[in-house]
């Protein structure tokens, strides 16, 4: 693999698209709305549709209802978060019948997927921008072709293009921010429609990284989360510096505090990132390790390239350098052929590792995957008992993981006020953990040092040292 194309936005003619929106609403107010689906990396596709948004001259609405232009940013990894984005997009048929000039767009993974974009186009007449997952630079230039033709514009490059650096975005508020790493992803597996609606892995420079951190550490962030469907295999193949090298030369930043990084494939995770988590004084000691499967039966069905003896070596050698180590995982129930004694590994293997805690999914078949044509899928009622007994045992070990920090003293990094109780604030430490304690509003943005007293399962409570 070579190293990725790079383009700067500021050199691109759709850059100028953004002044031509501006200029073609003059000083008529507009406003705009940004609904996200799925994952982080979502979220900060986001910010940067958002930031396209504001230079465009446009300013946020309350609700999508009332908004001037919706850009629903789409994700198609599981059925659910399809229809839900079909069910809004229902909803404003009617608000677009009273309001003919609002502009409703669709973007990501959705309309990449093959042959969607057309479904979608004729589903949903009303809807006047499509775009896929490689062109979010060309908005700006389909929406003026949207405003001023009166046409419905569809644009889905069939094939990722260059890394576009230096797009606007408008970040969160928060001193927390997301960094992407890389884009795409080589692994396949099996169930999985990532790779055919991301394209191929795509490094991201280590000096436009370093960059971008520098610059948010100006800006007042504490802490940022590096970004990419698997953070381990950065710079692979390419002339860049290896994952665990990006990791050392971001430590060295001052002002930064703290770095995360998600999300790790098991079978690339190597001695030296193990290596250099313990010894990045800024590194959190938490990582998100997604097993999927505890049978090695299912995992080679699943195309994930380790067995379970190689995640507990793993787990075993995270642990050994770094005792205190949080460790999260994501696991799917019921893929294809899953047998209960499939299922029981899944569980056997939980225990031994106690999670910290789980994303845990229900499998989805995806068009196009080759887990889609495999014999015998889990019928419903198996899958549902299957996950509630998943679920409790999570839950279990997630409270026993908890109670281990009763009467220790954690960072954390004060996120705001609780919206149930305003005498309270909550953060995340070090580990990950959500933790709520007595304090003002003024410790927003703050690393503070909380004792904890008691647990429950989503939080850990505290009093300020
Ligand atoms: N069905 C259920 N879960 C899935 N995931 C990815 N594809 C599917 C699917 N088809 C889960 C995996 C992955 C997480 C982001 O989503 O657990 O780690
Ligand atoms: Fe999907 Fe596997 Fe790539 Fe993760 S590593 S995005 S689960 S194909």
């Amino acid at each position: 693999m070579k190293q990725a194309n790079i383009s700067d936005f500021c050199a691109l003619e759709d850059k100028e698209y953004l002044s031509k929106v501006k200029e073609f609403f003059k000083d008529k107010k507009h406003t705009y709305f940004v609904e996200t689906y799925g994952c982080q990396m979502n979220v900060r596709i986001s910010q940067t549709l958002a930031g396209m948004f504001q230079e465009m001259g446009y300013v946020p609405a309350e609700s999508k209802e009332e908004a001037d232009a919706v850009i629903f940013n789409t994700c198609c990894v599981r059925e659910g978060a399809e229809d839900r984005l079909l069910g809004n997009l229902g909803k404003l048929k009617q608000i677009k019948k009273k309001k003919p000039e609002m502009l409703i767009m669709v973007c990501g993974c959705m309309v990449q997927e093959q042959g969607s974009a057309e479904k979608l186009k004729k589903r949903f007449p009303f809807c006047s921008v499509l775009f896929g997952t490689h062109n979010v630079h060309e908005m700006p230039k389909l929406m003026f072709s949207a405003l001023t033709k009166g046409e419905r514009q569809v644009s889905v490059w069939e094939k990722e293009g260059d890394i576009v650096e230096n797009m606007p975005a408008l970040r969160e508020k928060e001193a927390s921010a997301f960094v992407n790493i890389m884009y795409g992803c080589n692994n396949f597996c099996s169930y999985c429609i990532v790779p055919y609606v991301r394209g191929r892995e795509r490094s991201r420079r280590s000096e436009d990284i370093i960059a971008e951190v520098r610059q948010l550490v100006k800006e007042g962030k504490k802490e940022i989360t590096l970004l990419g469907q698997n953070v381990n295999s950065y710079g692979k193949n390419s002339d860049e510096i290896s994952f665990p090298e990006l990791l050392r030369e971001l430590n060295k930043i001052d002002g930064l505090e703290r770095i995360r990084f998600m999300t790790s494939h098991p079978k690339d995770l190597s001695d030296q990132l193990i290596s250099a988590m313990a010894e990045c004084e800024k590194v959190c000691k938490y990582i998100h390790l997604p097993v999927q499967s505890g049978s090695n039966r299912i995992l080679k069905l699943m195309n994930r390239h380790y067995t379970r003896e190689d995640y507990l070596l793993i787990v075993k050698k995270l642990r050994e350098k770094m005792p205190d180590v949080a460790i999260s995982t994501d696991i799917i129930v019921g893929f294809p052929t899953e047998s209960e004694q499939d299922f029981e590994d899944t569980l056997d293997l939980y225990k031994q590792v106690c999670y910290n805690s789980a994303f845990t999914f229900v499998y989805s078949k995806r068009i196009g995957t080759p887990a889609e044509k495999m014999e015998e899928q889990i019928p419903a009622e198996i899958t549902k008992d299957r996950m509630a007994r998943l679920i409790a045992l999570s839950e279990e070990c997630c409270l026993r993981a908890n109670e281990k920090y009763l009467g220790r003293t954690l960072e954390v990094l004060v996120e705001g006020v609780s919206k149930k109780d305003e005498s309270l604030v909550f953060g995340r430490s070090d580990c990950g953990r959500m933790v709520t304690f007595s304090g003002c509003a003024c410790l927003t943005g703050k690393i503070v040092k909380v004792k904890i007293t008691s647990v429950k399962l989503n939080t850990l409570i505290g009093e300020m040292e």
